[in-house]
């Protein structure tokens, strides 16, 4: 690798995901009918950018998130299996505020 590549590399790597494209908050909605079906909660605005900030690119994916919208399975059993945001220092633990503070991640909590 040449000093320009590995700059070039450098500068991928450092750039917040904001320069890739993704959303500073994600909207993930693809469970609303089992949401509405429920009908104590709405979608949940996802803080991408905030968790940028708390973790690196590769804490969480691919292994706990794939980085494709939709691709991912996230529901509320798998949360309290310990996958997705209720994995180890996550939202299982005593590092964030925890799985039943609905109304922290989810809009419209009845
Ligand atoms: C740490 C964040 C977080 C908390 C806290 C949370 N949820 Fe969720 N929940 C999610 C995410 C993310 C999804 C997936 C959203 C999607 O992709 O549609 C989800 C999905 C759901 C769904 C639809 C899928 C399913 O499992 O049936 C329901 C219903 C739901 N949550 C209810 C709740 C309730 C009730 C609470 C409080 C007891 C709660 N959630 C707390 C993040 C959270
Ligand atoms: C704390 C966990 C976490 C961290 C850290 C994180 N992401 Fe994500 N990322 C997510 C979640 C959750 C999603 C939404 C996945 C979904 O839609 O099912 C996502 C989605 C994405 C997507 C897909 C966006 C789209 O619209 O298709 C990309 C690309 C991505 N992240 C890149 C990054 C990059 C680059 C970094 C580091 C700068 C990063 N992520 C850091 C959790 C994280």
């Amino acid at each position: 690798m040449t000093k320009r590549h590995l700059a070039a590399l450098f500068l991928v790597l450092a750039m917040p995901a904001v320069a890739l494209g993704v959303q500073a908050e994600i909207k993930l909605d693809d469970k609303l009918s089992s949401m509405k079906k429920q009908g104590h909660v709405g979608p949940v605005i996802y803080p991408h950018a905030k968790h940028e900030k708390l973790f690196k690119c590769n804490d969480c994916h691919p292994k706990i998130f794939k980085e494709k919208r939709s691709e991912n399975n996230i529901n509320m059993k798998a949360n309290m299996d310990g996958k997705y945001c209720g994995s180890p220092n996550c939202h299982n633990s005593p590092k964030a505020f925890p799985l039943y503070e609905c109304a922290k991640c989810h809009t419209g909590v009845k």
